[in-house]
């Protein structure tokens, strides 16, 4: 398979797929959405392939987040969309996928990064990852799943305190909020990764897969609560409402220019 923005390969059993693009964090643009996308039904339909590691390349981040630079002339529709579209051919066929998918989180794990980890199976992070919502930086909310997968794993209160704050944690205290199962060095990340799929990979992959369902379901929101809608909708409909915001646009163009928001200024 021919990738632009996405490495791709299988060794003994274990697809290793790596966001190729280290000069801009290995942000998650439309592209890379697309061949993750590809990526993960060829994990999905390949018996060669029992397992998967998500990774970053180079040495400083895992994913910083959806390529903010493609934001600022979206519509509240195309917002919308792009949230709902990321969350059905990538963050959701990861969550519901038959073979075990773990994150090797090898530093910056932002937004969209955050919610790309969260959505595997789990994590393992090297000593320099950090991990954060900072959607609020820039006038948005999580759109990829954040909002429900950040409450499932550490809970309510920290949950809203990391998503209103944009504050960023390190691998340790990611590890004590149940973000992360193991912190490694950043040279024994991939390893340590691979040694904990194998033993998964000696296992009955049918038993395997039925615990993904299982454990999976134990967090589906309850309909009784949201008028039929999941969690995940009401995010994908308030991610399209940020858009074209004066506050949004005020927190794109502060980070495209290099510059602090300001979000008390009259906007
Ligand atoms: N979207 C688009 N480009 C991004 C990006 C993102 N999410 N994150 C980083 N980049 C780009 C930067 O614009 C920069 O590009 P340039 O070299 O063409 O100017 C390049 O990646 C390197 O990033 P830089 O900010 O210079 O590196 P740093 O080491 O100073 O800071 C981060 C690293 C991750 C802390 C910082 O890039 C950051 O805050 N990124 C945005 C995180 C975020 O808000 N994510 C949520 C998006 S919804």
């Amino acid at each position: 398979m021919l990738f632009t923005t996405i490495l791709f390969t299988v060794e003994n059993g274990i697809a290793l797929i790596t966001v190729n693009r280290p000069d801009k964090m290995n942000a998650l643009n439309k592209t890379v959405i697309d061949e993750l996308s590809t990526a993960l039904d060829e994990v999905y339909k390949n018996n060669e392939i029992k397992t998967a590691i998500i990774t970053g390349a180079g040495p400083k981040a895992f994913v910083a987040g959806a390529d903010i630079s493609e934001f600022l002339s979206l519509s509240n529709e195309q917002g919308k969309e792009l949230a709902h579209r990321g969350q059905e051919m990538v963050f959701n066929k990861i969550e519901n996928c038959p073979k075990p998918v773990v994150a090797a989180v090898n530093g910056f794990a932002l937004g969209g990064g955050c919610e790309l980890a969260m959505a595997c199976h789990f994590r393992l992070a090297s000593e320099n990852a950090k991990f954060g919502q900072p959607e609020v930086n820039l006038g948005l909310i999580p759109g990829y799943g954040g909002t429900q997968r950040l409450t499932q794993l550490v809970g309510k209160g920290k949950a809203m305190e990391l998503m209103m704050t944009a504050h960023m944690i390190d691998a340790n205290e990611a590890k004590q909020l149940g973000l992360v199962n193991h912190v490694t060095t950043a040279e024994t990340l991939l390893e340590h990764t691979k040694q904990i799929l194998e033993v998964i990979m000696g296992k009955g992959p049918n038993a395997i897969n039925k615990i993904i369902n299982c454990v999976n379901a134990a967090v589906v929101s309850d309909s009784a609560f949201t008028n039929g809608k999941s969690g995940y909708d009401k995010e994908i409909e308030a991610f399209g409402e940020c858009f074209g915001t004066s506050e949004m646009k005020e927190g794109v163009t502060a980070f495209l220019e290099k510059r602090k928001a300001n979000f008390n200024a009259k906007l």
